[in-house]
């Protein structure tokens, strides 16, 4: 979990709506990432949900009632305004919808919303055909011209046993756009361009060369950078990670196919960062068929080099900052340091293999960054989310000292 959320003071809106159950584990990853979570239920939701429920998860309040203030220790609405930094509405009704967007103010959690500053999240989920219906859909532009962030709800079976959009998001999408909302936004402008993963370099249809990169890396820097206001292209080899919304994800297997696509992008970037691990090699042919043992103690493959993607992007790049990876088992500095000059990069992050808690898989990493004028910057063991995060403060420091071609 990101420490986007820690100390965060986060207003949880939950109205009357099926998918009120929902805001449980909502409220729980929220807490888990150590924000302090303050709840509003409305009158209705109190029908799908009770206050107990919330009450033994947040010590930070549960307020179903514009009067709760009488009692003791607890905020009224103005208070509760000034506290919150941010509030999410989740699930929010076609009925909260339109009050928001009317500005009524009859009970509590419409009133705090006209008393409250703070960016708002605002995650519709109803039935399909009161999603669809062009007065709420009206509302919610209303909203959105307002500049409150309206999370589309996904779409599925719903609990009326219609199907279509109007299923309230999974809790990871809500807070996602939560730590969005939550970031400074000094990548706007930006476009970002990011490897990920491996690649699979076919032998036979069902065997390939591989490496074990799960592609964590590149995700993270991906999520982060598009938290902080990019537009993300993210073109990652085979992963069981799940693409991100809002984030264009193209799906390659070999090192062939992303050289094709990453050369697509490259031209309308102004980042490109090179997290995924290309294989250098490929099998010289491909087999058609199952490659069978037929009594054979030894199996030759003959492997041709992979173009180096990033070299090529070196020797191309006008005005785009470029970072390249450097996973090593050995002499890290100065491989790192060859790479960054053959490659002709900006920035490389250098990751010793091998170590516990980084490089592969791992949801942590240690690394180390290297600038062609010389300078390093050594990191310990972090999450890949704040490595990535350091990625982008290092690339925008740069990016300001560096004049413009
Ligand atoms: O030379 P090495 O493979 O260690 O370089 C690592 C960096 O080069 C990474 O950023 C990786 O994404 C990139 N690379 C590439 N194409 C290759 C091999 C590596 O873009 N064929």
């Amino acid at each position: 979990m990101s420490s986007i959320l820690k100390e965060k003071h986060i207003v949880l809106g939950i109205s009357g709506g099926i998918a009120a159950y929902k805001a449980v584990e909502l409220l729980r990853r929220l807490s888990d990432g150590e924000a302090q979570v303050a709840v509003i239920l409305t009158r209705n939701a109190q029908r799908f949900i009770t206050p107990l429920t919330f009450q033994a998860l947040t010590p930070y309040g549960v307020y179903t009632d514009l009067f709760d203030s009488y009692r003791p220790g607890a905020m009224d609405h103005i208070q509760l305004a000034g506290w919150a930094d941010l509030i999410v509405l989740a699930p929010a009704t076609a009925n909260l919808i339109a009050k928001a967007a009317h500005g009524l103010a009859d009970d509590l959690i419409s009133t705090f919303l006209l008393a409250c500053p703070s960016p708002k999240l605002f995650c519709p989920a109803m039935n399909v055909r009161m999603y669809e219906n062009s007065i709420v859909q009206a509302n919610i532009n209303r909203l959105k011209g307002f500049g409150y962030q309206v999370l589309e709800p996904s779409a599925g079976p719903l609990a009326c046993g219609q199907t279509g959009p109007g299923r309230l998001p999974d809790p990871e999408i809500i807070i996602e756009e939560v730590l969005g909302l939550l970031s400074p936004q000094d990548l706007k402008g930006e476009k970002v361009l990011i490897t990920a993963g491996c690649t699979w370099e076919a032998i036979d249809p069902v065997r390939f060369v591989t490496n074990p990169s799960t592609g964590k890396m590149g995700f993270s820097l991906a999520r982060v950078a598009k938290r902080r206001g990019a537009q993300v292209t993210l073109i990652s080899g085979p992963t069981h990670l799940e693409s991100v919304p809002g984030i264009s994800t193209i799906r390659v297997t070999s090192a062939l196919e992303m050289e094709k696509e990453v050369l697509r992008a490259f031209p309308a970037s102004t980042i490109v960062i090179k997290a995924a691990a290309v294989s250098d090699y490929r099998p010289q042919e491909v087999t058609p068929h199952k490659i069978k043992k037929n009594g054979q103690a030894t199996l030759h493959l003959n492997l041709i080099q992979n173009p180096d993607i990033l070299r090529r992007l070196g020797q191309k790049k006008k005005n785009q900052f470029l970072v390249g990876f450097a996973a090593e088992t050995d002499d890290l500095i100065q491989n790192a340091l060859q790479k960054l000059k053959e490659k002709n990069l900006d920035l490389i992050v250098a990751n010793p293999i091998g170590k516990p808690d980084a490089g592969f898989g791992w949801d942590t990493n240690q690394v180390l960054f290297l600038f062609p004028d010389g300078k390093t910057k050594s990191l310990p063991v972090m999450l890949k989310d704040e490595v990535a995060g350091l990625i982008f403060d290092s690339i925008i420091n740069q990016k300001k000292k560096k004049p413009k071609k």
